[in-house]
């Protein structure tokens, strides 16, 4: 087994680990929710801080960043707002990714998360290390990882990409005449690599919600629905995004959802996109795509664990406290900024982001 096989196969059982302790979320009856919803609103007030957060937390936390002038969108949205906005404090509900790049781009600002356990599947199969040695078997390749790393992977990548931007930037690569090595994500990897004829070499690495959703059970939806259009997110297994009507990252999924005249919507990424999703289409039948098969008792489980992790309560004490810092080691992230704006840059000019954006 080759080392971008083996890392993250041995890191499963670490990961199902982390998985399974992870604490429930405090339940909270109507009062306490707008008791809590109406200090943190003080709070950023207060503390001149900006709430920004991804489409997959929970949807008080959602609608709380809207109501208090921040933003929900995705991973490269998100980033790029924080950056540009003028708050001295950026709250990041989401995951710990999320949170480095902002960081990564804002060092003058304080980065604040809910929690710092909320980890993500891909970023704990791509320890740098093991990651490094297997970039320096390929020295003359570049570099490209998935922005869903840490920031020591980040700054041994030559580019960083999002799931808005990975098939262009690999295009783009490619007219250049460059090889290329990608991680982590294998899904993605296998979704660019026949999109656009790329012979990537990839790290194998994983989603724990896209990984789950069914080739047969979606089918068998599509049969019950044959007007549905089907949207999935590209790090859903390879038989899964062939069945795609469109396949792209979560706001791109509900742009194209929204301009799309299907009335049914069949859906294969985290359920917290339904939030965002049926505010932007209420008339339209909403349906998620299946993870279970024939006996599960759950037909349609796509929630991150690490994105519930994000609640009111802890969003709070956070915001009262100052704790849950993102600190980053300086050189590190100076070489991860180049990759950072490298794949910033090229969205502008391609106009996958525009000055309207955040
Ligand atoms: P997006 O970039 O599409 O928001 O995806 C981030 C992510 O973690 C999806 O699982
Ligand atoms: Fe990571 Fe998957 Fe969770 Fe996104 S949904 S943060 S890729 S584990």
């Amino acid at each position: 087994m080759s080392l971008a096989e083996s890392v993250p196969h041995k890191l499963q059982s670490r990961i199902d680990n982390i998985i399974e302790n992870v604490a429930p979320t405090p339940w909270l009856n109507d009062d306490q929710k707008a008791d809590y919803e109406a200090k943190i609103t003080a709070l950023l007030k207060e503390k001149n801080a900006v709430l920004i957060a991804h489409y997959y937390v929970e949807d008080e936390l959602q609608a709380l960043a809207e109501s208090t002038g921040g933003y929900v969108s995705d991973s490269l949205d998100m980033a790029n707002f924080g950056a540009k906005h003028e708050a001295q404090t950026l709250v990041v509900c989401g995951v710990r990714f999320m949170g480095e790049t902002s960081k990564i781009l804002s060092p003058e600002k304080t980065v604040l998360m809910p929690t710092l356990d909320a980890e993500c599947s891909l970023d704990l199969g791509c320890p740098i290390d093991e990651f490094s040695q297997f970039c320096d078997q390929y020295p003359d390749h570049v570099v490209v990882v998935y922005a869903n790393t840490s920031v020591e992977v980040k700054a041994r990548a030559d580019w960083i990409v999002t799931s808005s931007n990975a098939v262009q930037i690999i295009n783009h690569l490619i007219a250049e005449g460059k090889k290329i090595i990608w991680g982590p994500d294998k899904h993605l990897g296998q979704y660019i690599n026949n999109k656009t004829g790329a012979d990537m070499i990839l790290w194998q690495g994983n989603c724990v919600v896209h990984d789950e959703f069914k080739l047969y059970e979606l089918e068998a939806l599509m049969d019950e629905y044959p007007d549905a259009m089907v949207l999935v997110h590209p790090e859903s297994p390879e038989a899964v995004i062939a069945k795609a009507d469109f396949v792209g990252s979560t706001k791109q999924i509900i742009a194209a959802g929204s301009a799309s005249d299907a009335q049914t919507l069949i859906i294969a990424t985290d359920h917290g996109l339904f939030y965002k999703m049926s505010q932007q289409v209420p008339n339209k039948r909403l349906i998620p795509a299946p993870t279970g098969g024939k006996s599960a008792t759950c037909k349609s489980c796509a929630h991150c664990p690490w994105m519930a992790m994000n609640t009111l309560v802890n969003l709070y004490e956070t915001l009262r406290d100052g704790t849950n810092a993102i600190e980053v080691d300086e050189a590190t992230r100076q070489k991860a900024l180049i990759p950072l704006n490298r794949m910033l840059d090229f969205s502008y000019q391609q106009g996958i982001l525009t000055a309207g954006d955040a």
